[in-house]
């Protein structure tokens, strides 16, 4: 912030917004609008999404005066690493479909700030390149389990080799979400051969192909395997046969499956409707929050994302339990405009404002953010 003011007026001629809320308008204006369709759309009539942004502005803060707080600490263990700042980059697929570097612009762009990636499954570079590409800091693999055990056996291994520090297990999509833009335009990158990369490199799913399979055969194993609803609880710990890597679960919204994700060995829970791309009228995640927290206890990881947009979003989310959030959108929004340039700035805007809200608010680290920092929009009593 600082850096702006005393470039001047001029110093920031042709740059992004630093106005993260107004990246999609940008976006629109540069993507096919099919792509655009896919990476801003939503889920049926688009009440998730707008439910994850109204759940944000439904909670005021309520800041404290002349606390003194001169620093202000944004560092936080998880898993044992320490991270710069609460934030990390949520998994989504097909980033070529935004960006001819994809992951690896978006790697590059994260360690600039040193916030952990976490890599989609789907993904258009495979993960033992995005690897190559990575900072040394944390990273993480994210999974869609296949319905091939071996396959999902030799993703986890290939991702536990090349230095990924936690799995996540995505458990919100055991279909894909009913996506009007994407019916309507008849497209999905998986589709037309985009994301595939870490099924196409794996010796389990090559095995299974026909000789000289062209990228048709390629879709069509993929959506073979693709989406497993047999999944149940219990076998997480087929998992713990594979990996000895930290285990987060990512889509939980009830409280009663935070607890099944603890009680089947889950090392944390991510609490995401999908970013609104999944079931169209599920709760708002920021709503859900609460009660995770309060099931899973006050020591157990609890991340959230799906609406946040800014350092006001993720304060809030801090006081009402979470430990950390993970940014969708914005930072594909990044991506589109600007590659690795455009995620770096788009992170640092996120950590100024969160930053100077510490300030603002009173509180002299994202450790202490709680709900007596809040207050729901409307006179108090
Ligand atoms: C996603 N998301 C997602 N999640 C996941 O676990 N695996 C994936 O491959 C993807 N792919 C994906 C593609 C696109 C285009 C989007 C927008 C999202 C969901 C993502 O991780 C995260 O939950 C949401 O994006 C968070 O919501 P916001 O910040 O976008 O509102």
């Amino acid at each position: 912030v600082r850096e702006i003011y005393l470039a001047g007026p001029d110093g920031r001629e042709g740059q992004l917004t630093t106005d993260l809320t107004a990246l999609e308008d940008a976006v629109r204006a540069v993507l096919p609008p099919a792509v655009f369709g896919f990476v801003a759309g939503g889920s049926g009539t688009g009440a998730t999404g707008r439910a994850n942004r109204d759940a944000f502005d439904q909670w005021r803060l309520l800041p404290r005066a002349l606390h003194g707080f001169t620093r202000r600490d944004l560092t936080l263990d998880l898993l044992g690493h320490r991270l710069p700042a609460p934030v990390l980059l949520a998994p989504i697929s097909a980033q070529t479909a935004v960006h001819h570097e994809g992951e690896i612009a978006t790697v590059r762009g994260a360690a600039d700030v040193g916030l952990p990636f976490v890599l989609s499954s789907y993904s258009s570079h495979s993960l033992e390149e995005v690897a190559a590409a990575a900072g040394p800091g944390p990273r993480w693999f994210q999974l869609y389990w296949p319905s091939d055990d071996e396959l999902a056996a030799s993703l986890v291994r290939r991702a536990e080799a090349s230095g990924y520090t936690a799995l996540v297990l995505t458990v919100d999509n055991p279909s894909v979400g009913y996506r009007p833009a994407d019916l309507d335009h008849g497209y999905l990158p998986l589709i037309r051969g985009t994301g595939l990369a870490n099924y196409t490199s794996d010796p389990v799913f090559r095995a299974a192909l026909p000789p000289n399979a062209g990228p048709e055969a390629v879709v069509r194993q993929w959506a073979q395997v693709n989406g497993n609803p047999s999944l149940t609880w219990d076998r997480l710990n087929r998992l713990r046969e594979w990996t000895g890597l930290p285990l987060l679960v990512k889509g939980v919204l009830h409280p009663d499956d935070a607890l099944l994700a603890v009680a089947n060995g889950a090392d944390g829970v991510i609490v995401s409707n999908h970013g609104g791309r999944q079931l169209d009228g599920a709760a708002a995640a920021l709503d859900c929050l609460p009660a995770v927290r309060t099931a899973v206890g006050n020591t157990f990881p609890v991340l959230m994302d799906s609406g946040v947009r800014t350092g006001t979003d993720v304060a809030k989310a801090l006081a009402l339990g979470a430990d950390a959030v993970l940014l969708g959108r914005p930072y594909l929004y990044g991506l589109a405009l600007d590659g690795r340039p455009g995620v770096r700035h788009v992170l640092q805007c996120l950590l100024a404002e969160l930053d100077l809200t510490l300030t603002q608010i009173g509180c002299g680290s994202v450790r202490s953010l709680g709900p007596e920092l809040l207050a729901p929009a409307g006179p108090l009593g």
